[in-house]
């Protein structure tokens, strides 16, 4: 269980400080929500699925050079991650049209789209998350043309490659949403791939069937999440480690 003192609760994830300054330890939940958490639910070992898919994949993207917070996985459900100041703007990667995209521009889920469309939403859940321009973003002083013109790029490279590792495991990543933070140097900062990537914050369909293995099994009520979340570790040849069911997923 972690030691030191809680930072920040998130709807899936609890933040703790770290062992170091400089570090903070991400505990991953249970908890689901949807609809800007109108709909809410635990399911038990999601969160566990979530911190040993992430901490696949952001160790892929290190290999090829993107800059991410992961350190190292601690526990089942902690990992012990850099502090970095969050920019406060979701980056979503569209290769598909599905979810609100469709309804917002008129477009039937499943189009596949000519060129990856990325999409800002502010981090306001009070403003409900909304699309934004780079205008806006520039214009509230959130992130600088340079920052943005950084965050493209890295988006870009993530999307290519997380495109190819998926397709070579029989899935399609149909859109993602990445988190950015600023990670003090000496003099300067860098940007860095923070938060986590995992089912909760993609859309996964199988090659073959369209079948959806993200979390869109719970917005949509399908059932099956967790078959479909083991599914996906398993093919990116992840050994799962479960909770036994003694343990539950409170982080308190
Ligand atoms: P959307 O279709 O609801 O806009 O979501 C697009 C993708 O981004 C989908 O894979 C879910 C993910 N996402 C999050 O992980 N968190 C969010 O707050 C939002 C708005 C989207």
């Amino acid at each position: 269980m972690s030691q030191g003192n809680m930072i920040y609760e998130g709807k899936a994830k609890i933040l703790f400080e770290g062992p170091e300054d400089g570090t903070i330890i991400q505990y991953f939940k249970d908890d689901a929500t949807a609809y800007n958490a109108q709909k809410k639910d635990s399911i038990s070992q999601k969160g566990v699925l979530n911190n040993q898919i992430s901490e696949h994949l952001l160790l892929a993207l290190g290999e090829i050079g993107i800059p991410h917070h992961f350190i190292k996985r601690l526990s089942l459900r902690e990992q012990l991650v850099q502090k970095v100041e969050i920019v406060p703007i979701e980056v979503i990667v569209r290769n598909v049209a599905a979810g609100s995209v469709c309804s917002r521009i008129g477009i039937e889920e499943g189009t596949k789209l000519p060129a990856p469309l990325i999409e800002f939403c502010l981090k306001d859940d009070a403003l409900g998350d909304p699309v934004v321009a780079r205008e806006h973003i520039t214009l509230l002083d959130i992130a600088d043309d340079e920052e943005l013109d950084e965050i493209l790029y890295l988006t870009n490279r993530i999307n290519d490659f997380l495109c190819g590792l998926f397709r070579a495991i029989g899935v399609r990543l149909i859109d993602f949403k990445l988190e950015f933070g600023r990670l003090d140097g000496d003099d300067s900062y860098e940007i860095i791939l923070a938060d986590e990537i995992s089912p909760d914050n993609c859309r996964l369909w199988d090659v073959k069937t369209n079948e959806k293995m993200d979390k869109d099994r719970f917005r949509r009520d399908l059932g099956g999440l967790i078959e479909a979340y083991s599914e996906i570790a398993k093919r990116l040849g992840i050994s799962i480690e479960l909770e036994d069911d003694s343990t539950s997923g409170d982080a308190s």
